[in-house]
């Protein structure tokens, strides 16, 4: 085993601004992450209050075993998505301990529209499920909804990843015996009925709790009949005549309660704990800010990282000089093992043929893998290209695709092109996947799709009018600009995290706290055998 030794200089002015550099980015996640945990506003806020219910935030605190922590899945999800503010996407989603047991929650945020369901509240919840599924963790809903939000019914009824799968996934992790539980604590309309309907056991609270296909406007202008939400579909009818639910409880807090006592009925399984005991590094994580350079173009040394990460910064390099631009290697984090590969400089053929080697072994031994991104892309150019970096690129995105073992990822700087793919992206299907404050992601660098551009509006300039036209570097900076700053608009944590592209925007800090809990929730879950297809040669 390797002990990494730093040589960063924490006194040092270059430190001192980097720290400072990321205490700016951290504001701007910061001042977002304030707007979602704040949900719906003062007003809706009060109205939700006055009717004796528990936000959503506080129905899961006092659903999750006390002092446990929660690990919350896109957060930021929803902002400055659409016209109307959708904190969170209307719902919140995380894992969560409850008597003992890791769960996947999802809660409804009735203070935002309702609790209704936009484009970006389905793409969540499915979200989670997937990982619940994954991870064979047992689901709690605690249901607070008006349903489909209607005016974008378009964008959430019809197609294969909208409303219908989230039912779907009900009675499919049903069947794998993973528990679905729902607690209804509000409104539960229409399509939304079939989630209470379709768990395996069902919560409804008093006076607050309703569930019904069609709620009391419907009926009437259906059939004419005028009845109250709580006769047409409140928890009595439900408990003694309907059989839609099972349990009958006062209260939020009952209800809750009730939730908690169902898991611990329920079989599965608690997560395992870590073969070995945790250890700190040997250099406090909350240096890695200051790693990271406050110029996005000056490197950030992979060593550095890792020396902050792993336990007791022990690291076992594989093929440490062969293809040294990728470290690979094994550690601990949180006294789970772990195949970690970590950018430091641009992919050549030989860091991406090890890398293929590296996840291959990993896969034998059923080591979970994890990515730390800080990638511009492969290397370009004729000598590579004839060496054949296509293919050996290609084997490596392969090894990544059919790794059945457990993969993190996280983007630690840039994530850009084929690059992002190699180092296990979104596609790839990371159990989870986070990216720092300063990282960003996009099909290649600003400057790089503005000079691109340039040259093809140069050329098809040229072609048009002779050798001698096309644009002055003036016109064509001015022709790059705007393309840089969509670039830059479009890449960050914030944007990328609002669309649900990263499950997490995750502090340099807290990212051992993150990996170690993904890593117990996946040492839980069923073992899969991989099997590896054509590797070019
Ligand atoms: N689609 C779009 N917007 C909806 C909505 C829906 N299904 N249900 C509620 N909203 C909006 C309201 O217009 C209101 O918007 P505003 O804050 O901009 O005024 C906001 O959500 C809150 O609704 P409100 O009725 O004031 O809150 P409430 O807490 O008293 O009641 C519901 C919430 C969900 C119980 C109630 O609005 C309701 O019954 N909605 C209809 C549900 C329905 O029939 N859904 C069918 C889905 S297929």
């Amino acid at each position: 085993m390797t002990t990494l030794v730093s040589q960063l200089r924490t006194g040092s002015p270059a430190f001192a601004r980097n720290l400072a550099a990321y205490a700016e980015l951290r504001r701007d996640v910061n001042d977002v992450r304030g707007l979602a945990i704040a949900g719906g506003g003062a007003k809706s806020l009060a109205t939700h209050a006055s009717r004796g219910k528990l936000t959503a935030r506080e129905r899961i605190h006092r659903l999750l075993d006390p002092g446990t922590p929660f690990m919350e899945i896109g957060q930021l999800a929803g902002h400055a998505l659409y016209a109307d503010a959708v904190p969170s996407g209307a719902i919140v989603t995380g894992i969560g301990r409850v008597r003992g047991r890791l769960c996947m929650v999802m809660a409804n945020d009735a203070t935002v529209k309702g609790g209704t369901y936009f484009p970006i509240t389905i793409k969540k919840q499915v979200r989670a499920q997937a990982i619940a599924r994954e991870n064979a963790l047992p689901c709690i809903y605690l249901v607070d909804s008006g349903g489909a939000f209607l005016p974008m019914q378009e964008d959430i009824f019809p197609d294969e990843h909208h409303f219908g799968r989230i039912f779907r996934n009900i009675a499919e992790m049903s069947s794998m015996k993973l528990p679905q539980i729902a607690a209804v604590m509000g409104s539960c309309t229409a399509g939304g009925a079939y989630i209470p309907a379709m768990c395996d056991e069902t919560v409804i609270v008093k006076g607050t709790g309703t569930i019904f296909l069609g709620g009391p406007q419907l009926v009437q202008a259906a059939t004419g009949e005028q009845i109250d939400a709580e006769s047409l579909g409140g928890a009595d009818l439900h408990t003694r005549l309907s059989g839609v639910a099972d349990h009958f409880a006062n209260d939020d807090l009952q209800a809750l309660a009730m939730v908690r006592n169902i898991i611990a009925r329920s079989r599965v399984t608690s997560p395992l704990a870590p073969p070995s005991a945790p250890r700190d590094p040997h250099y406090d994580p909350s240096e890695l800010a200051g790693v990271v350079n406050a110029n996005p173009k000056e490197p950030i040394v992979a060593a550095e990282i890792l020396a902050r990460l792993l336990d007791a910064s022990y690291f076992v390099p594989y093929r440490e000089r062969f293809g040294p631009t990728l470290l690979c290697g094994t550690g601990e984090i949180g006294g789970f093992p772990v195949g970690v590969l970590i950018n430091d400089g641009v992919l050549y053929s030989e860091s991406a043929q090890k890398a293929a080697n590296f996840i291959e072994l990993c896969s034998q031994t059923g080591v979970p893998l994890v990515f730390l991104h800080n990638i511009a892309g492969f290397m370009v150019g004729r000598e590579y290209e004839a060496g054949g970096i296509a293919k050996n690129g290609a084997k490596m995105v392969n090894a990544v695709s059919n790794a059945r073992v457990p993969k993190f990822s996280l983007m630690i700087g840039g994530s850009y092109g084929a690059g992002n793919f190699a180092m296990c992206g979104r596609a790839f299907g990371p159990r989870l996947m986070g990216m720092w404050p300063n990282a960003r992601t996009s099909v290649m660098g600003g400057e790089q799709a503005a000079t691109v551009l340039a040259t093809v509006r140069q050329d098809q300039l040229r072609k048009a009018g002779g050798a001698t036209a096309g644009m002055s570097a003036e016109e064509v900076e001015t022709f790059k600009d705007p393309i840089r700053k969509h670039y830059a608009d479009h890449s960050g944590a914030v944007y990328i995290a609002s669309r649900l592209w990263v499950d997490s925007v995750v502090d340099p800090s807290d990212t051992r706290g993150w990996l170690s809990l993904g890593l117990a929730m996946s040492a839980a879950s069923p073992k899969e055998e991989t099997r590896f297809g054509v590797f070019r040669m």
